[in-house]
């Protein structure tokens, strides 16, 4: 079962990420810390035109840590690449991003000098959030949306920085359907465009395979169960996902099974890693 999901047409936000990266000091990517390489635009690495590029690893409170260390490694073996864990909703954590796009960038960050900044990124990887964290108020972004076309948006921060948003959509490479399927478990793709059952079942299999005690210990399991399938209908039953008749149902399961990882309530959990998904090498 394919995920039937279609990514609209994106040349007109890589033409126009391609034009403002010319006036832009630091480009600041952000990736979903849980699949940074899933959750990433394999187009962008080639308009980079040797900028300074920070990898924002979000959502790293959900994410495994000790993976994550992983792709920060990995991630930062590529000329010109730093990479950064943390959580968008945290104003701490989002501090770190402007020393790094400060020290990247150090002859800038004068009064009239600003530190020119740009944010992409895919849907759902936490722009918004992030956006709104630095700028310490709610800003509407415009940008997700297929049909809403506008100018940049600019947003000075007031500390030497300033972050253009860019207009348009980037979507992730859809080709690869593991990669989509991550994307799916991880909330990513709409949920009325996949099957949950199949997806639940995806993820389950990764699950047993990587974090069975955190599988264990949410739910109350003795002994891990021997399939995905079997995982998910000992996870129905402890949740009370059952039909009229007292069968597990599986959809109901899997779908819940899926809110609970989204969540982190089964724990840190990051769907893919370096040895197993390299990361994209950028285009010099
Ligand atoms: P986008 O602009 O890139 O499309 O992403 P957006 O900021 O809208 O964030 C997508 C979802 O990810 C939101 O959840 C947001 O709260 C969540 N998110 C963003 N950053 C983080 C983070 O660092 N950690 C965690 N755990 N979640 C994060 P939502 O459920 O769609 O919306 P909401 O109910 O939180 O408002």
């Amino acid at each position: 079962m394919t995920i039937q999901w279609f990514p609209g047409h994106m040349g007109k936000a890589l033409e126009q990420i391609e034009d403002l990266i010319k006036r832009i000091d630091v480009v600041i990517e952000v990736l979903d810390a849980r699949l940074p390489v899933s959750s990433s635009n394999h187009k962008l690495a080639a308009l980079r035109r040797n900028k300074p590029w920070i990898k924002v690893l979000n959502k790293h409170d959900l994410a495994d840590p000790v993976v994550t260390k992983a792709w920060v490694r990995d991630f930062e073996q590529q000329t010109g690449v730093r990479a950064l864990p943390l959580s968008a909703k945290k104003h701490a954590d989002t501090k770190q991003l402007i020393r790094l796009c400060q020290g990247l960038a150090p002859k800038r960050g004068k009064p009239g000098f600003p530190v020119r900044t740009m944010v992409v990124g895919i849907p759902n990887v936490g722009k918004s959030t992030l956006i709104n964290t630095l700028a310490g108020k709610s800003m509407a972004r415009v940008g997700d949306r297929p049909a809403v076309t506008t100018t940049t948006q600019q947003i000075d921060l007031r500390n030497g920085i300033v972050l253009s948003d860019t207009p348009g959509v980037l979507w992730p490479d859809m080709s690869d359907q593991n990669g989509a399927y991550r994307l799916a478990a991880s909330g990513a793709i709409g949920d009325n465009a996949m099957d949950s059952a199949t997806v639940g079942l995806f993820a389950g299999e990764y699950l047993l395979r990587r974090y069975p005690e955190l599988l264990k210990a949410r739910y109350g399991l003795q002994a891990l169960p021997g399939s995905s399938h079997d995982l998910i209908e000992a996870i129905g039953r402890r949740l009370g996902c059952l039909t009229g008749g007292g069968e597990v149902d599986l959809n109901r399961a899997s779908e819940a099974f899926l809110r609970e990882l989204r969540a982190g309530k089964i724990g840190r959990i990051s769907l893919e890693e370096p040895a197993l998904t390299p990361a994209v090498a950028v285009v010099e």
